[in-house]
């Protein structure tokens, strides 16, 4: 995983253009392969997002049993071993930076005849794995992790599994899914109620395999299945990668806008494009169309002043990995933004309210933070952020959007510990000097 430590450069530039297609969506990217791997033969995947986290998921997959071949870096062609053919790992599965590996695998494994051990880098070491070991522990697993809850998550194999019905504290996708995927192994139906909407594309690709799920309201059933059929798996772009580029037309754009192409709009992750427009942003949805099990379009997104809003708490969760991003536009917004209920972001690749806030203090940003979210004093059209250097605090989502600030800044920014870009957007750096942003690595 990432270890030379990276930092980004970026100066001030005026105008951003063109039109950008973003890497493959990462969250349906690892599904792909863990699905891929259980169905029975061969299932090709396009459009994969060869990204840092990805790829632990692929060597777990490996390491597990899986033959997969990458003929290119986004083909994917994996020989599904069927539901019960994955093998031991030889040693601990390192899912690096990805905490989605985690949690899913945990699920995975936590069904399987053997035993295994999950572990990961400094950051995912200290994430919170209780909220999924313990609705695995009440299907009969035996997940174990930490004095702390965190990793290391140690599982002993060769549990029969319960179907269970389980209301979860919090909207994870994660957790739904951990717990989805150990269903498929359960004696009896699995149910997952969440307390709101969270990402459903766990259920969207399971029905795809030809696995029965059935979703009530936010209430998700899945029927243990005899087996996985094998598929072709279409991956649309990342909404959470196009995010950077969609404030970054919002701030910048020239006269025809900026187009990012392909975009996943899944309605459980587009929250982003809501909360946006009631600040005023002037977004247009372009050629709608399915890819595979999910709903993608191209956008088309024109300068537009933003004026400051109380997000709704229910759109929080639709827009979890984007509040970063929506910061810094909240930063260029006319007034004051408040976002709450947001607590989820402390728990992320890093305390992403602290991370945005430490930065926001660099670059002379009047804000205050809360317990569960941050109140912003947006400066409107002109600069509004000093340069200066800010911690990314190793967090990707904070690296980019600090990029994306450099739009509205009086002098450069300096960017530090960015080298963990790599786990969900490789070649951001090329592609967004792609549309004109100065962002460079050193
Ligand atoms: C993800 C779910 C979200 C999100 C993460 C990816 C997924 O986490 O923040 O980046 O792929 O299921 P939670 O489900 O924990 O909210």
């Amino acid at each position: 995983m990432s270890i030379a430590r990276k930092d980004y450069e970026v100066r001030p530039v005026e105008v951003v253009a063109g039109r950008v297609a973003v890497p493959g969506d990462k969250s349906i990217s690892h599904r792909s392969l863990l699905l891929s791997g259980l169905a029975t033969g061969r299932s090709e995947v396009t459009g994969f997002l060869p990204s840092e986290d990805c790829l632990a998921s692929m060597a777990a997959m490996r390491a597990l049993g899986v033959a997969i071949e990458q003929p290119s870096a986004t083909e994917v062609i994996v020989q599904g071993v069927g539901l019960h053919g994955l093998r031991p790992a030889a040693q601990a599965l390192d899912m690096g930076n990805a905490g989605t590996a985690m949690r899913l695998f945990a699920g995975l494994l936590a069904a399987q005849s053997f035993d295994s051990e999950l572990v990961g880098d400094a950051s995912l070491m200290q994430r919170p794995m209780e909220r999924v070991a313990k609705p695995l522990r009440a299907m009969g697993a035996d997940v174990r992790t930490s004095a702390a809850g965190t990793p290391p998550v140690s599982i002993r194999g060769g549990r029969a599994l319960r179907g269970i019905e389980y209301a979860m504290p919090v909207a994870s996708a994660q957790v739904k899914s951990a717990i989805l995927i150990a269903g498929l192994y359960a004696d009896s139906v699995t149910s997952v109620i969440s307390p709101a909407i969270s990402r459903d594309h766990s259920e969207r690709m399971l029905a795809s395999f030809g696995v029965r799920v059935d979703v009530d309201g936010l209430r998700v059933s899945i029927h243990p299945p005899a087996a996985l059929t094998a598929q072709r798996v279409h991956v649309p772009g990342d909404f959470s990668s196009a995010a950077f580029f969609i404030v970054a037309g919002l701030l910048a754009a020239g006269p025809e806008g900026l187009v990012i192409e392909n975009v996943g709009l899944n309605p459980s992750r587009d929250g982003l494009l809501a909360i946006l427009r009631r600040m005023g942003a002037r977004i247009e949805v372009e050629a709608a169309r399915r890819c595979g099990a999910e709903p993608v379009a191209d956008l088309r997104v024109l300068r537009s002043p933003l004026h400051g809003i109380e997000v709704p708490p229910l759109l929080v969760p639709l827009c979890i990995d984007e509040l970063p991003v929506l910061f810094v536009a909240a930063c260029c917004a006319e007034g004051e933004t408040v976002v709450t209920g947001a607590e989820e972001l402390r728990v992320k690749e890093s305390d992403r309210i602290a991370a945005m806030a430490g930065g926001f203090a660099r670059l002379g940003v009047a804000h205050s933070v809360l317990p569960d979210g941050i109140r912003i004093s947006g400066r409107g059209e002109g600069a509004v952020f000093t340069g200066g250097a800010v911690d990314s605090c190793g967090d990707h989502r904070v690296a980019m959007s600090f990029a994306v600030a450099s739009l509205r800044a009086t002098a450069p920014i300096r960017i530090e510990d960015v080298a963990n870009v790599a786990t969900s957007f490789p070649g951001f750096v090329d592609l967004a000097r792609s549309i004109g942003l100065a962002v460079h690595e050193t």
